[in-house]
């Protein structure tokens, strides 16, 4: 008879799952019989992504278009899930973006939207979710952050401000956590493969050109492995951990004007 996969019975609901790692995050929970729940605004897409997800592990696999971007979108999708019948074990908050460019040259609604999606929608949707997966004992919370978490981004600041939103919250909710039953964890990848630096526009950064882009399946199982045991921050690749570990030491005014370097155009 074949082992029972650590995920059977229970559901992980993805967002950002139309494109990039979160398509990855959806492949690792499934191949461990997880059913799956997936959100993001494309519609085509994430119904591709449930099909191959369901053909390919044996899993029940949801699509529920949504923007949570939108004020109240966690609440609508929460809805959206419980009007199926659908009870959520897992979490996991990885959809988001970023934007590159001086603060006041870029338009107040990006800037404001992507407050809404990184961190509103994160703290909605975990605080509507908890009580479910407490009185459950068992699931959890893995939250999507980034490198960028670990220090002020000039150039990129209200995206590095969210993440470091995320870092934080995410480990305070990992002590909270302790005893109940549910598992905490915050990925922090570096640069990956996806649409992310498009939609960005940090292609032309020194960033870019100092960095290759981690494919995203392994940076995806990483946070997977880690969340499964409940660690509580996943800094994937060890030249990104070294660099979070140095900016917490270097002088602050040092690593600004490192970010600053790093976050312009080569050239300028
Ligand atoms: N790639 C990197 O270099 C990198 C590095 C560090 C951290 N991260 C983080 O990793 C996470 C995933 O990003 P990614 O790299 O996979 O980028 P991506 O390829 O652009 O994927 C982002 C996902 O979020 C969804 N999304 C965007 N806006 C949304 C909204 N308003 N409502 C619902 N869903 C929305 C997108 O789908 P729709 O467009 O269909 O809505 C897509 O599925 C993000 O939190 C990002 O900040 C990425």
């Amino acid at each position: 008879m074949a082992a029972t996969r650590p995920g059977a019975g229970q559901t992980a609901l993805i967002t950002g799952a139309s494109y990039g790692i979160g398509v990855d995050l959806a492949a690792c929970f499934a191949a461990d019989g997880y059913d799956l729940v997936l959100s993001a605004r494309s519609a085509g897409p994430l119904h591709e992504v449930a099909a191959r997800m369901a053909a390919e592990h044996g899993v029940r696999a949801t699509a529920i278009p949504n923007d949570l971007g939108a004020y109240a979108g966690g609440r609508a999708l929460v809805d959206a899930i419980a009007a199926r019948g659908l009870a959520v074990d897992v979490l996991v908050n990885n959809a988001g973006y970023g934007h590159a460019g001086a603060f006041t040259a870029g338009d107040l609604a990006t800037e404001l939207g992507m407050v809404d999606l990184n961190v509103r929608a994160l703290v909605e949707l975990t605080h509507l979710l908890w009580d479910g997966m407490a009185a459950r004992r068992r699931g959890g919370v893995l939250n999507v952050a980034s490198t960028a978490a670990f220090q002020p981004g000039p150039f990129m600041a209200v995206y590095y401000a969210s993440k470091a939103f995320v870092l934080s919250f995410s480990e305070a909710l990992w002590e909270e956590a302790r005893g109940s039953g549910l598992k905490v964890s915050c990925l922090c990848p570096g640069p990956t493969v996806s649409r992310f630096r498009e939609r960005a526009g940090t292609g032309k950064t020194r960033l870019a050109s100092a960095s290759a882009a981690a494919a995203s399946m392994p940076v995806a199982r990483a946070g997977y492995r880690g969340w499964q045991d409940d660690r509580r921050v996943v800094i994937t690749g060890a030249r990104n951990r070294v660099m979070a570990e140095l900016a917490q030491v270097m002088p602050r005014r040092a690593v600004l004007r490192m970010v600053r370097h790093l976050q312009t155009p080569s050239g300028s």
